[in-house]
């Protein structure tokens, strides 16, 4: 097997138990997500992904160190393979790239989008307090300390850990153009094109410290639950054009195929928490702010009343002493010098 051949073979490892299954699906229609678990039983089960990321199931977890992305920035002579699988558009990755700082080593596998339609800028999977961003990219990588290849981890319990990316529709994002202005080559289904290497640290946003962590699954069937999730909290940006690139360039069909169907919505909804929290890296932005002004308010209010104390208390003392002018000219303290000399 030459190294040319080996995100192929990725690629097919991918396909392959997704076509050897026997079932056809989709996102919306007969075939749909809530028909997804009639052929693939653990989509209807437990611990399924996405979820939506809302306050009260968050846990902040001092001890999530910053994500450690090994070997990312790869040589422009490396080609990586673009493909569409009539689910996605999806980028192969080579397995030197991986993660470290988790229990185990995670080597990369591919990366890929859910997105939504052209008039609907929402189609990530995840959601923010039920906020839902334009697109969002997986980086799929697989348990390579304790499985050989990404077939045989897909449906174990510590398999696979994705790295979660939310995009939002903006500023254009020259990383993102190395692969995107391929993406017109991968227009139907099984449709490939050779893109060279590039940073792919660039695709993620700056901040690696500040990110949700769960247990949960594959978002497309088999839905294995078997996905160690790390979604970073800050979106990246795409230009509206490369937005556009996604999600109106693709087709889920065959290109012999006589009526094309759009590749568009393909993202699955929030599931089930099931019990499960998710923990989160970073302290909440608005929960501090609040705090620190409740604080704020609390300690201001508490000294505004030692201060109308303090002037009472000195009113009533000066008043019994009835020297008004000493009062005028210096206040409290000087009097009180006073009031001790004449006391002595
Ligand atoms: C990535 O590698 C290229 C050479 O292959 C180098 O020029 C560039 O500075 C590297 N970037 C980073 C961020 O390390
Ligand atoms: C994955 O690894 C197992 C065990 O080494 C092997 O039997 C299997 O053929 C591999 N799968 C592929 C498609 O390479």
């Amino acid at each position: 097997m030459g190294i040319m051949s080996f995100p192929l073979l990725i690629m097919i490892l991918i396909a392959f138990p997704l076509s050897s299954n026997g079932g056809k699906w989709t996102y919306d229609g007969p075939d749909g997500e809530h028909h997804w678990s009639r052929n693939y039983p653990y989509c209807g089960g437990t611990f399924q992904s996405p979820i939506n990321f809302q306050p009260e199931l968050l846990r902040f977890d001092p001890d999530l160190l910053p994500i450690q992305l090994q070997n990312y920035n790869l040589s422009s002579k490396e080609q990586l393979t673009l493909s569409n699988n009539g689910h996605s558009v999806q980028l192969s990755l080579p397995s030197r790239m991986h993660l470290a700082g988790l229990p185990y080593r995670y080597s990369a596998a591919q990366l890929h989008f859910h997105w939504g339609s052209s008039n609907m800028p929402i189609g990530s999977e995840h959601t923010i307090n039920g906020k839902q961003f334009a697109a969002e990219m997986h980086l799929v990588h697989f348990n390579s300390a304790k499985y050989p290849n990404i077939s045989l981890a897909v449906d174990k319990s510590d398999g696979l850990a994705v790295l979660g990316v939310f995009i939002e529709v903006g500023e254009f994002n020259p990383a993102f153009d190395q692969f995107l202005k391929y993406v017109k080559g991968t227009k139907y289904k099984d449709q490939k094109v050779q893109v060279a290497g590039f940073n792919i640290r660039e695709l993620l946003p700056a901040r690696l410290d500040e990110y949700y962590r769960y247990d949960g699954s594959l978002t497309t069937p088999p839905c294995y639950p078997s996905v160690l999730w790390t979604v970073f909290r800050n979106p990246v940006s795409i230009s509206r054009g490369q937005y556009l690139a996604l999600a109106t360039a693709l087709f889920s069909s065959h290109a012999q195929e006589s009526s094309p169907v759009p590749l568009l919505g393909n993202y699955r909804k929030p599931q089930l928490m099931d019990n499960r929290v998710a923990l989160v890296s970073f302290q909440q932005g608005d929960l501090t702010w609040s705090w620190g002004a409740l604080i704020s308010l609390v300690v201001a209010s508490g000294l505004g009343i030692l201060f109308i104390i303090t002037l009472i208390w000195c009113f009533l003392k000066n008043r019994s002493k009835a020297d008004q002018e000493t009062i005028k000219a210096d206040g409290c303290k000087p009097l009180e010098g006073k009031e001790k000399s004449t006391g002595v």
